[in-house]
């Protein structure tokens, strides 16, 4: 395939201030999410205030932060990753909100539990049991005991505590991960979610419920006026052809109590954000979730790149693609929001460029700048 990189559409319509609940940022770009594991201990250092700033110097309008895990002897798989718990790392969180805050961003905390999903090129042995809704942790491994009542409630609890710190330390927003197969959607999948009581079900309603008390418990620690997003995804890392709905109407099915627990935004998670979430039309899955939960949604997946994110991360270059495609669906209304992740590891300044319609001078993603820290 061919792949467009002159971009001849106008882009000044992702440059409009957005607006949700209380929280108003300046342009639709967001930050991806992206695990740096560059906090040890899970405390993040200076390096990390440093790398949120200088997005937040360039123009991103909201930054999501990299997973941050809550407070379960099993939540993170890698020791590098950053901890939304304890005296310090939250002390180092406070900085970085300060930071963008200082630079004239707005901030989010993307709050994590990995669940089964074990990172193989860690070396890392969790110092509890393994949180799953049914002990699958890959196809061929042995199963493990699933949580019971009280690990279920202790680490609904748990999101809850994260949400309240983040409050605390004036981040303007909470994204909750429920997406790539990690615990909450560990819970969605009728894959991994063999269980028979009200935690499973043979409807993806009945398997949302783990989702939806974790989105109440969180909802019910932030005031009125700051809004909750939600990450999701048909794919798996286990799993890239992974579908949680199999249908929009599956889809309603899932997202519908998620919404009633307090969502306000569905950040759609795809690996390249063209490709149809449906036989029915070519909506991408943001566009399905804005159809059929009325909600604003954030879509995220080779925006700006020609190549997606998992060969990248295993060592592919990519090089900048044509906005047309992406404005052509944003003109349409189909996403309110728009992630972008490697193109913003590659080049900090990238939003800056687009805006000033700089396009010649976008960097490729060199799978290089993972090792760096910039
Ligand atoms: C290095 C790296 C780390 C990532 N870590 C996370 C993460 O912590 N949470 C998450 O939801 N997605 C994570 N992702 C996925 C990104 O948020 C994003 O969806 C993906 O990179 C596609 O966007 P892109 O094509 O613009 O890079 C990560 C991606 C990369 C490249």
């Amino acid at each position: 395939m061919t792949v467009m990189t002159t971009t001849s559409a106008d882009v000044a319509p992702l440059f409009e201030p957005f607006s949700v609940r209380d929280l108003t940022v300046k342009n639709r770009f967001v930050m991806a999410p992206m695990t740096r594991s560059r906090s040890p201990r899970g405390v993040p250092t200076q390096e990390v205030v440093d790398y949120y700033r200088r997005r937040a110097q360039s123009e991103v309008g909201l930054i999501l932060t990299e997973g941050t895990v809550i407070d379960r002897p099993s939540s993170k798989n890698d020791p590098n990753v950053p901890h939304f718990h304890g005296t310090e790392a939250l002390a180092a969180w406070q900085e970085v909100a300060d930071a963008v805050h200082a630079a004239g961003g707005r901030i989010a905390p993307q709050i994590w539990h990995v669940g089964p999903r074990r990172d193989h090129r860690v070396e890392w042995t969790p110092p509890g049991p393994v949180d799953t809704a049914s002990g699958l942790v890959d196809f061929d491994s042995p199963r493990l005991p699933p949580m019971d009542e009280k690990a279920i409630a202790d680490t609904i609890a748990a999101f809850g505590a994260a949400a309240h710190e983040a409050v605390r330390l004036g981040f303007d927003a909470v994204e909750v991960h429920g997406a790539h197969g990690y615990l909450i959607d560990d819970f969605f999948w009728h894959v991994s979610n063999l269980r028979s009581d009200r935690w499973g079900g043979a409807t993806v309603r009945e398997r949302a419920r783990f989702g939806a008390e974790v989105v109440a418990a969180v909802r019910s620690a932030m005031p009125k006026g700051m809004p909750l997003i939600f990450r999701l995804s048909q794919w798996k890392g286990v799993d890239y052809d992974a579908r949680v709905a199999q249908t929009p109407q599956e889809m309603a099915e899932w997202l519908e109590p998620l919404a009633d627990a307090g969502v306000d935004i569905f950040h759609c998670s795809q690996r390249r954000f063209w490709e149809a979430a449906f036989d029915q039309s070519d909506l991408n899955l943001a566009g399905w979730a804005k159809k059929v939960s009325g909600l604003p949604t954030i879509t995220v997946g080779s925006v700006g790149l020609s190549g997606e994110f998992i060969a990248g991360v295993n060592g592919e270059r990519s090089e900048p693609r044509s906005l047309d495609e992406l404005m052509r669906r944003f003109d349409r209304g189909d996403f309110d929001l728009v992630a972008v992740g490697r193109a913003l590891l590659a080049d900090p300044e990238w939003v800056k460029k687009i805006r000033h319609r700089q396009f010649n001078q976008l960097r490729a993603f060199d799978p290089e700048v993972l090792k760096s820290y910039y």
